[in-house]
């Protein structure tokens, strides 16, 4: 069973900024680039001064919003603090891993006609005695596939199998979920397709078809869940990103049009620390484009890459920060935006580390409490984002 929840010790943040006009000196002639530079500095100019009571569940609620974190079975289970953490601020748990069909340890899918629920119940046991929301991530993705599927799904079960999954998963949980991430990562423009759908198993074996297919049947499984179309790299000013707002945007006009039971875009937002070109009139409008399909959005996964950023702890954490608050002030200013998700709550467990970890081996710096669980500046950013955003 996972631990109580008991309330951790608050943190203050103080900072010096003498000594970090220094350091961001010499951390900027040896790494960053000149816009970034100028940003660095620009921050400090910024106090993220906020009044630290409030947690940011309690922040977000205030606004009609709901804020909540990824995390994974064993990191809750061990850890009390993390456990904490999550009860003291989050409104909503996601499951990393354990609703996928064949991730991380004990996986949901470890024969094609068994299921084991056990890690996902455990996560949706915990949420539920602290008093958390809980959405399920993911139903239909091209990744974290089990080993047997090549083997055993072919185009003639290939329904059977899609169908089945998402019968018995939505159906373990109906009227326990906030919401799904029904269709995962759909749209590859390098894939070169008319309607810009990735080649996925599920495409190459049912056709386009599929992602209508798995909505109506979660909808079917679960009347009450939201359900969620998800996908990235959708946040910044770059032909890529801009080509796949037009595409994805032209799946949910497809879909809407069709009468399929889509209910909203999930954009995962994994930021980049480094990042100069963030447009916000751009998001904006792409924002204002998908709530005019009647849709409700919710920011996914939203973390801050700090790989290219300096080593420098409190320089890192302003940038981090500046790019949580500016990102926030814009997604939070449009009213379909109804929740918003960081990918992990402590830069203890973050998928950064393993997947992009720091050329210097320093321990990434992504999320908005450090490895101890101590607020940092993006914890303000935060907090100060959802105190300036509008009520829903
Ligand atoms: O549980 C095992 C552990 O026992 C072992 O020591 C360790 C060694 O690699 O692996 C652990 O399992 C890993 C699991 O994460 C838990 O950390 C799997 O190998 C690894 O494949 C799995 O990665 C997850 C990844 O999706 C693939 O499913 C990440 O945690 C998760 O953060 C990441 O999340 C994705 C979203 O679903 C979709 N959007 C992008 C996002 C980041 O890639």
């Amino acid at each position: 069973m996972f631990p109580k929840y008991i309330f951790p010790r608050r943190h203050i943040l103080q900072f010096g900024l003498g000594a970090l006009m220094g350091t961001i000196a010499l951390a900027g002639a040896k790494i960053l680039p000149l816009n970034r530079w100028a940003q660095a500095v620009e921050s400090l100019n910024r106090t993220f001064a906020v009044d630290e009571k409030l947690p940011l569940k309690d922040r977000s609620i205030a606004k009609g919003l709901i804020y909540g974190a990824a995390g994974r079975y064993g990191d809750l289970l061990n850890t009390q603090k993390l456990a904490d953490c999550f009860v003291q601020e989050c409104g909503m748990l996601v499951p990393e891993w354990e609703l996928k069909w064949f991730a991380g340890e004990q996986p949901l899918r470890p024969g094609p006609h068994q299921f084991d629920f056990t890690r996902a119940d455990g996560m949706v046991e915990f949420a539920q005695a602290n008093g958390l929301f809980v959405r399920g991530h993911t139903l239909v993705w091209h990744l974290s596939l089990p080993d047997w599927f090549e083997g055993i799904v072919n185009s003639q079960n290939a329904r059977r199998f899609l169908v089945k999954h998402i019968k018995t998963v939505v159906g373990h949980y109906a009227g326990q979920m906030h919401s799904w991430d029904v269709v995962n990562e759909a749209i590859e423009l390098n894939h070169e397709r008319d309607d810009n759908l990735r080649k996925t198993p599920w495409l190459e074996l049912l056709g386009s078809n599929y992602i209508d297919l798995a909505f109506r049947t979660a909808a079917e499984a679960d009347p009450h869940a939201l359900l969620v179309y998800n996908d990235y790299g959708l946040e910044y000013d770059r032909d890529t990103d801009e080509s796949k707002r037009k595409a994805v945007l032209k799946l949910l006009e497809h879909l809407k049009a069709r009468g399929t039971p889509i209910h909203a875009l999930g954009i995962q937002s994994h930021l980049q620390g480094d990042a100069t070109d963030f447009n916000p009139d751009r998001l904006r409008r792409f924002l204002s484009d998908v709530a005019s399909l009647g849709l409700k959005i919710l920011i996914t996964e939203l973390d801050v890459n700090d790989q290219k950023l300096p080593v420098d702890i409190e320089v890192r954490d302003r940038i981090v920060a500046g790019v949580y608050e500016d990102y926030l002030n814009v997604v939070l200013d449009e009213p379909a935006v109804i929740a918003v998700l960081t990918w992990g709550l402590s830069d203890r467990y973050t998928w950064l580390s393993q997947f992009n970890p720091r050329s210097d081996n320093a321990p990434v710096r992504s999320l908005p409490f450090d490895d101890q669980f101590n607020r940092k500046l993006a914890w303000n950013a935060m907090a100060r984002a959802f105190d300036n955003a509008r009520n829903r």
